[in-house]
Order: C-alpha cells, then structure tokens, then sequence
C-alpha cells in the first residue's frame, strides 16, 4: 500500500483534476484506490457528484472522535472509495494545531491501512495552503505528486514545495518524504510556452517529471459540474486518454510494489485469453 499526497501549495494548478481522473484510471485496471478529499472547499467530492453527503469527512477521525474505516464510502467507480470533505475540515485546522501531535495525526489513523490490504493506493487531495491539512498529508504520504500548469512562473511554485518538503523532512514529521513524481497540466499545444515549460522542468528535475503531460481541455473542465470523472464524461477524448496514461506510466514507475505486481497478473490473465 502507497500513501500519495496530490500537492502543490499553488491554487488552481490541476491537483484535484489530477486525484480523481487518476484515481478513476487506476481504480478501472483493478487497483483498490482510497481518495479522501482534505480540501474543505470539497471539489474531488462534488467531483465525484457525492456532495450531498453531510458530516462524513476525515474531520472527526483527525480529532479523534471516530474511527477512519466509519467514514470510508463507496463510488459509483468499482474499485474507487472515498472520505469527502465538508465544511468542518475547515475548523479542523485550528483544533488540531492545538494538540501535542498535530503534524502526525494523519499519519497515524493511517497507519493502519499499511497493515492490511485494504486498499493499493491512498491519493490524498491536498488544499492549496500550506496549513496544517496539507502538512498533515505531508508527514503521512510515502511520496508526492505534484501537478504543475504549463505557464509562467511553474519553476518558482515548485522549488517553493521542494522548500516545504524539506521542512517536513527536517521537522522529523516525516524523513522519508519526497517529491515522487511531477506532472505537467493544462499544456496547450497552440502555445510555444506550454512546450517551453515542459523543457525547463524537465531540465530541473529530469526523470522525475512523468512523460505523460495532460492536454487543457474544455472537457476536463465541464465533468466535475455534472458530477462524473472525465473518464465516465468524455471516456474516449483527449483528458481520459492522458489520465489513462498517466495511470500506465504511474503503475510502471511504483514496479516492484504491490500496485505493479497486480499488473502482471492482468496480463498473464489476458494472455491466457480470460
Ligand atoms: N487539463 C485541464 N484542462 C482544462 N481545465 C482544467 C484542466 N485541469 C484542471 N482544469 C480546470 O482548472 C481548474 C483548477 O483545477 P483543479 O481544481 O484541479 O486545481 P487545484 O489545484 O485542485 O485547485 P485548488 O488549489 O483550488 O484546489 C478547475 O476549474 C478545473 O476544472
Ligand atoms: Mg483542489
């Protein structure tokens, strides 16, 4: 099991696009994904077309009131559960900065999907600031994925969380913690600046940049108003075929863990012709 924290402390930039789409993509090929949405503003919810529910959030196992398995619900996705946000994770924030492990509380109600099989994957969709919710997920994620907008200024964003990391790091929250992967979003083919972009981040932080880029597109953006992943909304457009991608290139670079293993038992499967 991987814990996964989607960060990235600037607003807007593809995080939550990229934490459900890939959790959708990765849950279709069989992986058992968790997403739990720590954003009170509660868009990988709606995303997901779950905001109805009310009062189940990671608020209360964070401050201690309930266990984490109570707040886990199933999606429309086979293979796709959530924790959703609500408005109380906001207040979350001030309550816990008042207790003595406040960096680690995530971490530890965590801990205990990495002793059952559960779940392959945790993605954590982080806020934009850098608060207690995101350091949280900090500390507890095994690594992070950073998804960063083709557009000016992408190389200053990043080595300010290269900054946070280290903080983490430093804080003993969390030693292992590391920026696993970046993705760029929004790439404009019709732009000379998308491309540029792409090449200075790679130049930076080489392999480290998945060669899946995802295409802006107007599709991407419409699914989270009716509720669905761009996969259930579009499933044969350009953002599902990067997403789905992205999910290939994701289960590839995390070989020889468990999340690629189930790889090769589908293709020994399919190649028996079940
Ligand atoms: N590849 C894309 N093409 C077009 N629009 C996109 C794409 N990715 C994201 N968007 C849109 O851009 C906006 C910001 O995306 P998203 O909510 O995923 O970013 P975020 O980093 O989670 O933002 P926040 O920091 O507020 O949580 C949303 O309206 C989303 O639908
Ligand atoms: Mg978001």
């Amino acid at each position: 099991m991987k814990i996964v924290a989607i960060a990235n402390q600037k607003g807007g930039v593809g995080k939550t696009t990229t934490a459900v789409n890939l959790g959708v993509a990765l849950a279709e090929k069989k992986r058992r994904v968790l997403l739990i949405d720590l954003d009170p503003q509660a868009n990988a919810t709606s995303a997901l077309g779950m905001q109805e529910v009310e009062g189940e959030s990671i608020y209360e196992p964070l401050v201690g009131g309930t266990s984490i398995a109570d707040k886990i619900l199933p999606t429309r996705v086979d293979n796709l559960f959530i924790i959703p946000a609500d408005l109380d994770l906001a207040g979350a924030e001030v309550e816990i900065a008042r207790m003595p492990d406040h960096l680690t509380r995530l971490a530890r109600i965590l801990s205990t999907f990495r002793l059952d099989e559960t779940f392959d994957l945790v993605l954590l969709d982080c806020p934009p600031s850098l608060g207690i919710l995101m350091t949280n997920a900090l500390a507890a994620a095994d690594e992070i994925l950073t998804p960063i907008q083709c557009e000016y200024f992408a190389l200053e964003g990043l080595v300010k969380i290269v900054r946070v990391v280290e903080q983490v790091r430093d804080s003993g929250a969390n030693d292992q913690i590391e920026i696993g992967g970046i993705v760029m979003t929004m790439f404009d083919r019709r732009t000379n600046l998308s491309g540029q972009v792409v090449d200075e981040v790679r130049q930076h932080f080489g392999s480290r940049v998945y060669n899946t880029v995802i295409p802006r597109t107007v599709r991407l953006s419409e699914a989270p108003s009716f509720g669905k992943s761009i996969l259930e909304y579009d499933p044969s457009g350009a953002g599902a075929g990067a997403y789905r991608a992205l999910a290939r290139e994701f289960i590839k670079r995390h070989a020889p863990s468990a999340i690629a293993r189930e790889t090769e038992k589908t293709h020994s499967l399919e190649s028996l012709g079940k």
